[in-house]
């Protein structure tokens, strides 16, 4: 793979919160090519949010190199800032400013380009709200913009906050366990939606996910942690049973697992 195809690399990465015999990643090597839509799953616990958080520079590895949109992850503010301009994030529990808008949180997405005092008073150019209207309207929200976000269900607020997203301009977005709060027919909406945006707009897209049925419908490459590894590593469509039964075990009290998902 040519250097300028590829989004995110990491090479030999070694991460702890505490101490390096509890190391969380335990030298992970993985490349990310430019515009991948690519799954990671594994157990609760096992590094998934830790992984993601690694490529825009929230958690630092201690041995290793994480490298972004060809710059080396490092702690100076400037490269920080650099990459989190180029990534944005999707989160479980969707992370929105509730007392604000619809349309106003996809604004805040805009920062720093907006003052966030501005974005609080709900003052914006006629520019940024335009932009900001058809972000919402390419998530199907254009009817919901003035609506508080506090007013919405669940896939409506992932839909704002995918928005939001967007609203970045990023050539990546990280989503961790964008669906884990949702119904599974919202689910598989938000997983659309962000295929869709992925093959329109090339973004690369990562996501965590816990659902295997999912990880493999929608899924074009799937990776899995197990142990602090990158257990597997291939296309969706390539992943075995045995697969299946490494990245969960195989004993049948492991958490989170039902047993007819494997099977
Ligand atoms: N901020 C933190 N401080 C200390 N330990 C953490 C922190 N975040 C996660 N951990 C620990 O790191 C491990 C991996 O967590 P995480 O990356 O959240 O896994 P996953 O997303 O796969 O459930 C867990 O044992 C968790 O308790
Ligand atoms: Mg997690």
């Amino acid at each position: 793979m040519m250097e300028q195809d590829i989004t995110i690399s990491f090479q030999n990465v070694y991460q702890t919160y505490k101490d390096p015999k509890d190391a969380i990643l335990k030298g992970v090597n993985m490349v990310i090519p430019k515009s991948d839509f690519c799954i990671i799953l594994g157990r609760s616990g096992m590094g998934k949010s830790t992984l993601l958080r690694c490529i825009n520079g929230l958690v630092q590895p201690y041995e290793g190199t994480v490298t972004v949109c060809g710059q080396q992850l490092k702690k100076e503010k400037t490269v920080l800032r650099n990459i989190r301009r180029r990534t944005s994030m999707i989160f479980q529990n969707y992370n929105l400013v509730n007392r604000l808008t619809a349309l106003q949180n996809v604004l805040c997405g805009m920062l720093p380009e907006i003052p966030f005092h501005r974005a609080m008073l709900g003052v914006f150019t006629d520019g940024e709200r335009a932009r900001g209207l058809s972000l919402l309207k390419e998530v199907g929200l254009e009817d919901f913009s003035d609506q508080r976000v506090d007013q919405l269900s669940g896939g409506q607020k992932q839909r704002v906050g995918i928005a939001r997203a967007l609203a970045q301009n990023p050539e990546i977005i990280l989503a961790d366990e964008p669906i884990a709060s949702l119904d599974p027919v919202t689910s598989e909406e938000i997983l659309k939606l962000l295929k869709a945006i992925n093959q329109k707009n090339g973004i690369t897209v990562i996501i965590s996910l816990h659902q295997l049925e999912f990880a493999k419908t929608y899924g074009e490459r799937i990776v899995a942690l197990l142990n602090g590894k990158l257990e597997i590593d291939k296309p969706a469509i390539q992943l075995t049973e045995k697969d299946i039964g490494r990245i969960y075990g195989l004993c049948d009290d492991r958490e989170g697992v039902k047993l007819e998902v494997v099977s």
